[in-house]
């Protein structure tokens, strides 16, 4: 489907490419110097900076005992260290490892650090500092964290995705990002999910390490204090950073080992109480092409010292199977592995791009999820999916199992497989058993300009519909010369699985109190949405202007309970996934 792209507006081309034709949409790119002071290159001369900015947590591989502390500083910084304490005592101090990268684009080279701390006692406040020789601060950075239970305890926990950053100077960057953080801390969770989409830099490519400093910086205030556990979107997909465009992400986050040396970071799992979360990267598996991209009538062109050659117009960086099943198998060993485990009763995946989401101005759903994922979340009960991506609020229905053939191609109105998953219940009564069927929860509500809380009807039956993508999309050249777009999703289906949206604004955040229950009893985990009212910049059902907000209010609040996995003939798989066509 060829657009005539000066045609388009902001929200169209943010609609039909995953707010990725924007790149190059507004004319020629002329990559410019950063205003701000400039990150010192490697083997430059004369002292560098090394104060501790971006500082953020991340858990260790075992969260009752072990934590990461990473941070960046504007040029390379010497003897990086982190000083923990406990209760005021002497405590230890831990060295930092160095990761750095020459920016693909601009040239720019980003120095992080970060600290791997083991041996921390569960459940138990520890303070830190962090510095270094050539920190210029007048004091270290300080702050406190909080180690989680170990062994089946009540956490809270909180999520979302798509955050971008509060520097209105970046393409889809808004005020709501900076609330956001703050919703977080006032919540006070143990962790924070991240699912995504964080801040969008490869939609400034002149400027990628600028927009991932206001991102980095952004975040302190909450990421100092409590570990925020991201996954990687289609948007840190950066050109010319590594072979899947993850260099920028993987070199700020030292994430738990999944054990597979190529594909380090890009997913992996940890373990809270009673709960195991699996952290996925769907960038694997979709259809939609949604990565970097250059949509023309120029070219983008790295600066020289980079030796990159210039990007030409229509690429994309789609990186579809990059894993080459990998990623799949990991998955399927994790579940099968939680699901013979006594110590866990709940499984929650994160992922950044969407099963089931009806917005009609959004990316929509994923057939590509659905073939590859979605059996493996029926057999081994995977009780809730977090995504991002469109940025608004749903939740489904528990769903398990597909109807089979009952999507509708766009272009031809004729029936298209689309897997659509089957709500095993449509009353909507606010308790549901997750062992019967998964929940999926669309939350890219975090923080930038570009709602997406409009959503699909079939007008013909008067029920919800999603957009799902059945096809690749790659760029298609449209009726201006040169210039680029990736087509919407290709059909269309009844959202049957559908069962709650929230018009009211696409800004929010979701908070999980999870009980653990009583041995041989049930387990439960109680959802709350709080939304932020007023904070579209433009309401799609109203029409009323609105702007960032620092007020959060209840949405919608429901509870979801499985049996815990040491009752007494408490199923632990389920049947393969069965079609109920
Ligand atoms: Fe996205």
């Amino acid at each position: 489907m060829a657009h005539d792209d000066s045609a388009l507006t902001r929200r169209q081309i943010l609609a039909g490419a995953g707010g990725t034709g924007l790149l190059a949409a507004a004319g020629p790119l002329t990559i410019l110097g950063s205003a701000r002071p400039p990150r010192a290159a490697s083997g430059s001369g004369g002292a560098a900076d090394g104060t501790p900015e971006q500082i953020h947590l991340t858990w260790g591989a075992d969260p009752a005992s072990s934590v990461t502390v990473s941070w960046a500083s504007p040029g390379q910084a010497t003897g990086t260290r982190v000083h923990l304490s406990r209760g005021g005592g002497f405590g230890r101090t831990v060295r930092a490892i160095q990761r750095s990268y020459t920016d693909g684009i601009n040239g720019e080279t980003v120095w992080t650090y970060h600290a791997q701390i083991t041996g921390l006692a569960p459940e138990t406040e520890y303070s830190y500092t962090v510095t270094a020789d050539n920190d210029s601060s007048p004091e270290p950075f300080a702050a406190t964290f909080r180690t989680a239970p170990a062994g089946r305890a009540p956490f809270r926990f909180t999520s979302f995705g798509d955050l971008a950053t509060p520097n209105t100077q970046w393409v889809l960057s808004y005020g709501q990002s900076a609330y956001a953080v703050g919703a977080v801390e006032s919540f006070k969770p143990l962790f924070h999910l991240l699912n995504g989409d964080l801040c969008y830099a490869d939609l400034n490519p002149a400027s990628q390490p600028d927009v991932w400093q206001d991102f980095g910086n952004n975040n302190q205030s909450s990421a100092a204090n409590r570990a925020w556990m991201p996954c990687p979107g289609n948007h840190e997909v950066e050109f010319d950073n590594g072979p899947q465009g993850f260099t920028s992400y993987l070199t700020r986050y030292l994430l738990p080992d999944n054990g597979l040396l190529w594909f380090r970071g890009r997913w992996y799992s940890f373990q809270v109480g009673s709960v195991l979360f699996i952290s996925l990267d769907a960038d694997d598996v979709v259809f939609q092409d949604a990565g970097a991209f250059v949509a023309g009538p120029a070219a983008l062109t790295p600066v020289a010292s980079t030796g990159n050659p210039a990007i030409e117009p229509g690429t994309s960086f789609c990186i579809r199977g990059y894993s080459g099943g990998a990623q799949t198998a990991w998955l399927e060993r994790t579940l099968a592995a939680a699901r013979s485990d006594p110590s866990i009763d709940w499984i929650i995946a994160q992922m950044h791009q969407i099963a089931c989401s009806s917005s009609a101005t959004g990316n929509g759903s994923d057939l590509g999820i659905r073939q590859e994922w979605l059996p493996l979340f029926d057999r081994y009960q995977v009780d809730l999916v977090l995504n991002g991506h469109d940025h608004d609020y749903e939740r489904s229905f528990p769903c398990r199992g597909f109807d089979s053939m009952v999507g509708t191609e766009v272009a031809t109105g004729q029936p298209v497989q689309t897997l659509r998953p089957h709500p095993v219940t449509t009353d909507d009564t606010g308790v549901f058993d997750t062992s019967r069927g998964t929940v999926h929860l669309v939350l890219g509500c975090g923080g930038t300009d570009a709602n997406l809380d409009d959503y699909g009807l079939d007008k013909a039956d008067g029920l919800p519909q999603a957009k799902v993508f059945t096809h690749p999309n790659r760029p298609e050249e449209t009726s201006t010369p040169d210039v680029y777009a990736r087509a919407a999703a290709d059909a269309v289906e009844d959202a049957t699985w559908s069962a709650r949206r929230d018009t009211s604004t696409g800004y929010g955040i979701a908070v999980f109190d999870v009980d653990p229950g009583a041995p041989g009893g049930m387990t439960s985990i109680a959802v709350t949405q709080y939304h932020a009212a007023g904070a579209d910049p433009v309401n799609p059902a109203t029409g009323a202007p609105g702007a960032p907000t620092p007020n959060y209010t209840e949405f919608e609040t429901f509870t979801l309970v499985r049996p815990r996995s040491d009752r007494p003939g408490g199923a632990r798989t389920s049947e393969a996934s069965p079609a109920t066509a």
